[in-house]
């Protein structure tokens, strides 16, 4: 696995910048980052590589086609040829623009992922995928280009918001609940650690979800079947995400939602017990309580459902936990039952 995970500590990016014999680093981040880390990030460079930094604005608003070709535009002016190291340093948003600009660049030229936020440490560094948002499409343009290296550290999680951290937490819940129950309990006991920062522990649920991801992953690179199971609370949460424009919740946010209605369908299935649906919903809720829908609300809602990608023959996919740990793919679900779900008289 070429994915290194430490805190305070960026010794290997510079071990492996050595061993490649690099002599020219084109950085890809954005304002906020590098305001705040660029310094440490060049500590680790040494002077005698050529280095250059190109600055994004910051957030998914600028995940667009015309970044990607002012990104091009400067490569060019700069003569950057494919022996030079694309570095992305940033959250999610820079990932997908620097690994997409790095697949199709001259063909393609190698790069790695320094990720800042908790979400693209977890998440959007590992698996590959790149891309940008078109015409008010999320991720509707991208490309499957795995970087060379990861170099995971965690100290850079101390300067993120609460919300950013909330965001990650939606994914490293679902890594527990889709495949490692332990961890689910972990993050349940350890609220106020991850609230404050405690990076010993943060290491800790780095290390476990990524090891979870990369295993899926390398099993389905480019998502033919068992990355499936990553998008569990996804098919609600991305309906969700989707109705109020990517504007009223984040998508960590909207995954959590997503989890809960999604454990109330498997709830009523029979594929989980009380008990263990008590305590899912207990957890998630206290970091974000549910909502309830209208009927017109849950019409639109379904609409875009129905628009998945992960469909098949029109039926909606959804991975639902059938135990602690556990989920399956499910393309029947009854419409009334996720109504029920979303109207949410349960809570
Ligand atoms: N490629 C994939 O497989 C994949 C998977 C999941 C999500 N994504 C994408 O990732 C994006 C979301 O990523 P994100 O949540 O990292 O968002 P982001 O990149 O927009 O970062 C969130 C905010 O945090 C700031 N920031 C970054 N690092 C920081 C730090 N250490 N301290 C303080 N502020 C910091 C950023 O400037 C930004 O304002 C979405 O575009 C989503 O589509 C991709």
């Amino acid at each position: 696995m070429n994915i290194f995970i430490d805190k305070y500590n960026l010794s290997r990016f510079y071990e492996y910048v050595l061993d490649e014999s690099i002599n020219r680093i084109y950085i890809i981040t954005d304002k906020i980052v590098n305001k705040l880390y660029i310094e440490y990030l060049k500590s680790y460079i040494d002077n005698n590589i050529e280095t250059y930094v190109y600055v994004l604005p910051p957030g998914e608003e600028n995940k667009t086609i015309e970044n990607v070709l002012l990104i091009y535009d400067d490569l060019i002016q700069n003569n950057i040829d494919r022996q030079t190291l694309i570095v992305s340093f940033g959250g999610g948003v820079v990932g997908d623009i620097a690994g997409f600009v790095a697949s199709t660049y001259k063909r393609g030229i190698k790069y790695i992922q320094i990720p800042t936020t908790f979400l693209s440490q977890v998440d959007s560094s590992i698996g590959g995928k790149t891309g940008f948002d078109y015409k008010g499409f999320k991720n509707i343009i991208g490309t499957f280009y795995f970087p060379e290296r990861i170099f995971i550290d965690v100290s850079f999680l101390k300067s993120l918001s609460k919300r950013e951290i909330i965001c990650g937490l939606g994914e490293v819940f679902k890594y527990g609940l889709i495949a490692d129950y332990s961890l689910f309990q972990f993050i349940k006991n350890n609220f106020k650690n991850i609230y404050d920062k405690n990076l010993d522990i943060l290491m800790h649920i780095v290390n476990s979800s990524v090891n979870i991801k990369h295993n899926i992953v390398s099993k389905d690179k480019y998502d033919k079947g068992l990355r499936n199971i990553l998008n569990f609370g996804h098919t609600i949460g991305h309906s969700i995400e989707s109705y109020y424009n990517f504007s009223k919740y984040n998508h960590g946010e909207a995954v959590i939602l997503g989890m809960m209605y999604e454990f109330y369908i498997a709830l009523e299935l029979s594929l989980i017990d009380k008990e263990y649906f008590a305590e899912v919903y207990n957890t998630l809720s206290f970091i974000l309580p549910p909502i309830s829908f209208t009927r017109k609300e849950i019409e639109d809602l379904i609409h875009i459902m129905k628009n998945d990608k992960k469909n098949i023959d029109n039926n909606i996919a959804f991975v639902l936990p059938i135990d602690k740990g556990k989920v399956d793919v499910f393309y029947h679900i009854n419409e009334n039952l996720i109504i029920k779900a979303l109207e949410g008289d349960w809570f």
